[in-house]
């Protein structure tokens, strides 16, 4: 219940503009979010990977209305790849782009507007000797997302893609991915999703999710076991064990700022973790999603508004 309310004030305007002004929302924020500007972003990852960690950065924004704010993303998404391999860390640091910031809402050029500029991207990435993975977003844009995936591996074939397990459709799509060099980045699902396509309950979606890794850890592809849950993350060792899988043959991925000790311990035991890093002015929609993941996140944003408002 709380979890679907936020999820909708995640698409309330009102609401980001009160919680985006509001005195305190700053400790949330920097809990999750590396910082508005790039050198902040590529100074956490500087950190990060101080700590054994790898990194993924999120330049934040979506729901891009217009081609100008799509070459604004594309632009921003440049000048952090150029940032990154100035200083050195583009050997451990990849980035995520969200299709939607990048132009695929844009009408019926939206696709092609998405895929053009992903591109420009991926050579960015190529070009400084790293990557780029897709996120997900609603299920309106799966299918159109796992199309320009297509697409853009044929130029770039270490192209990521991002799946969710709440979806039913995703153990399929997960048979299709789990090829020779796929690297598939395996998620719960954070958006608000209708019964018709989506598993609603934690027992379902973990279900699914465990049914998803056996066909990603079975398959020729490369797993990113992105989740915080102790009994996934367990399964994925367990799993990774029964296939005869090298540590480094897959990897676990954690958000910035959530369970920081647990990236730790991992990469000490000598797995590859990699850190989701956000950064950018535009987090809004992304802090609602990690309030309505965590009751208790709700109660520290709660806590950081009294005490400093
Ligand atoms: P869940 O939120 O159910 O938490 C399970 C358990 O983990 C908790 O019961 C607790 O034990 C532990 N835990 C969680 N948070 C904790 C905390 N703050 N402190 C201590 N313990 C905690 N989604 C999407 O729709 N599209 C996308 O593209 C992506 N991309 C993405 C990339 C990466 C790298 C990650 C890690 C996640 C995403 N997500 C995403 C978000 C994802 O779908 C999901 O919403 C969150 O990861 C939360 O799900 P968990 O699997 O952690 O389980």
């Amino acid at each position: 219940m709380l979890r679907r309310s936020l999820l909708m004030l995640s698409r309330s305007d009102n609401v980001k503009r009160l919680v985006s002004t509001m005195p305190g929302s700053s400790g949330i924020v920097s809990r999750f979010v590396a910082g508005e500007s790039v050198l902040e972003a590529v100074e956490a990852t500087r950190q990060l990977e101080s700590d054994g960690l790898l990194v993924t950065l999120d330049h934040l924004g979506e729901d891009t209305l217009d081609q100008a704010q799509a070459d604004m993303t594309v632009a921003a998404y440049l000048e952090l790849l150029t940032a990154l391999d100035g200083a050195g860390l583009t050997g451990g640091a990849e980035v995520s782009v969200k299709l939607s910031a990048v132009g695929q809402a844009l009408g019926a050029a939206g696709e092609r507007i998405a895929l053009d500029n992903v591109r420009i991207i991926a050579q960015a990435a190529a070009d400084a000797g790293t990557t780029v993975t897709l996120d997900m977003e609603d299920h309106t844009t799966t299918d159109s997302t796992l199309a320009i995936l297509g697409d853009l591996r044929r130029d770039f074939p270490c192209a990521g893609a991002v799946v969710q397990a709440y979806l039913r459709r995703t153990e399929a799509d997960c048979r299709e991915l789990a090829n020779e060099g796929s690297r598939v980045r395996l998620c719960k699902g954070a958006y608000k999703e209708p019964e018709s396509v989506a598993f609603q309950s934690k027992h379902e979606v973990n279900e699914s999710y465990v049914r998803c890794l056996r066909v990603l850890m079975s398959g020729g592809g490369y797993p990113m076991v992105a989740s915080h849950d102790p009994l996934l993350i367990a399964t994925a060792g367990e799993m990774a064990s029964e296939h005869e899988r090298q540590q480094g043959s897959y990897e676990y991925q954690m958000l910035f700022g959530v369970r920081p000790d647990e990236q730790k311990r991992l990469a000490a035991s000598g797995e590859k973790v990699r850190v989701y890093v956000p950064y950018g002015d535009q987090w809004y929609g992304y802090l609602m999603r990690r309030l309505a993941e965590r009751p208790a996140n709700l109660a520290f944003f709660a806590r950081s508004v009294l005490t400093r408002g």
